[in-house]
């Protein structure tokens, strides 16, 4: 399939520490170099595409460069073997929007290392639906799993419950079998929330753990997405061999606890790094995305779809603590 001269990418620059990011037309040699050329479908919008979009978060290494961590559609040429015209293909990550051009483009060059087949079970469309957010919540789950995370041992709690992450953290969690619980800054979506498995949903403003280095046990494990005072709170009151998932910075980057909830009660923090998992980890969490831990919410999850242009006017809106669901980006 013939690509075209130009075609549009979303494009961040810093110059002398301006930032300006927008709509432009480019052509494929301003890409960064991969071997898989995919003619993108659908991406999505995730905290740190805001970040980087906004300029308000360092996560670009160098400039300029197209935004979107998150890309699926068709390969329209490929010199690596594994790939041919026509796939259906994915790639979250693995640098995009990092240090290389990534998914807000109406053609991306992908490293054929990180592109993964759309796996059975999964439309393109899901799959960006899921994108970075799904992925994170599924990669917490393997990830406490392997550290001996049990249904049988009690809830999970998931912080930040209305945002991506946490959404579908909570209908992952309920697939794969476990009791779920909600902590929310938005407690007028105890409905929705509920809908999606959440067995219990807690106001973050009612929030009172008190102080001492070990509180009661409320919880066998947690997702968290917030950091700061939250992720302090529940290292205090984690059952004993839980482990708690750090995601997201959403409320802050600090970190003040003590050491009382890993040598008292055998609490493991495990951390959460999506866009650096190594592939047969990465496989992994999509053949479970794909099979017994699909979300089965995934029509509501998808609060909103828009194009290119509307981005700007969604970053904001994350930033300020305003999402609700996942935003699927439509080319
Ligand atoms: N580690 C990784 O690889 C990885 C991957 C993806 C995302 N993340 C991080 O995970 C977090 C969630 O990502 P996302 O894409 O789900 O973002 P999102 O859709 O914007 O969701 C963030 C949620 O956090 C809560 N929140 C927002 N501001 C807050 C504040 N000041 N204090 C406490 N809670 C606040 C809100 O939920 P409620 O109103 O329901 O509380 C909001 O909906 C972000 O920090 C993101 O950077 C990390």
């Amino acid at each position: 399939m013939p690509i075209p001269t130009s075609f549009r990418a979303f494009r961040i620059h810093n110059e002398g520490n301006v930032h300006r990011a927008g709509l432009e037309d480019i052509g494929i040699d301003a890409l960064s170099a991969g071997e898989v050329v995919v003619k993108a479908a659908y991406s999505s919008v995730n905290y740190k595409d805001a970040l980087a979009g906004t300029g308000k978060g360092k996560i670009l290494r160098q400039f300029p460069m197209v935004g979107g961590i998150d890309v699926a559609g068709h390969v329209v040429a490929s010199t690596d073997p594994a790939f041919h015209e026509g796939d259906a293909v994915l790639c979250t990550g693995s640098g995009l929007s990092e240090t290389r051009d990534g998914g807000y483009s109406d053609y991306v060059r992908l490293q054929a290392q990180w592109t993964i087949a759309l796996p059975q079970g999964l439309s393109l469309r899901e799959s960006m639906v899921l994108g970075t957010a799904g992925f994170t919540a599924a990669l917490a789950l393997l990830r406490m799993q392997e550290n001996g995370q049990r249904p049988d041992m009690g809830p999970i709690v998931v912080t930040g419950a209305t945002g991506g992450v946490g959404m579908l953290a909570i209908d992952i969690l309920t697939r794969a079998g476990y009791e779920a619980h909600a902590i929310t800054g938005k407690f007028d979506q105890l409905d929705f929330l509920t809908d999606l498995g959440a067995r219990q949903v807690i106001s973050r403003h009612d929030l009172h753990w008190g102080q001492r280095p070990l509180e009661n046990a409320i919880w066998a494990g947690a997702i968290d997405n917030v950091g700061d005072e939250m992720l302090n709170g529940l290292t205090r009151v984690i059952g004993p061999y839980g482990n708690i998932a750090s995601c997201g910075l959403a409320g802050g980057i600090a970190l003040a606890t003590t050491v009382m909830p890993f040598i008292i009660r055998g609490v493991s923090l495990l951390g959460i790094a999506s866009s650096g998992t190594a592939r047969p980890h990465r496989d992994a969490v999509w053949a479970h995305l794909a099979d017994a831990w699909k979300p089965a919410h995934l029509d509501a999850i998808c609060t909103r779809e828009i194009g290119l242009p509307e981005l700007p006017d969604v970053f904001e809106r994350m930033l300020q603590g305003g999402s609700f669901g996942r935003t699927l980006v439509r080319h």
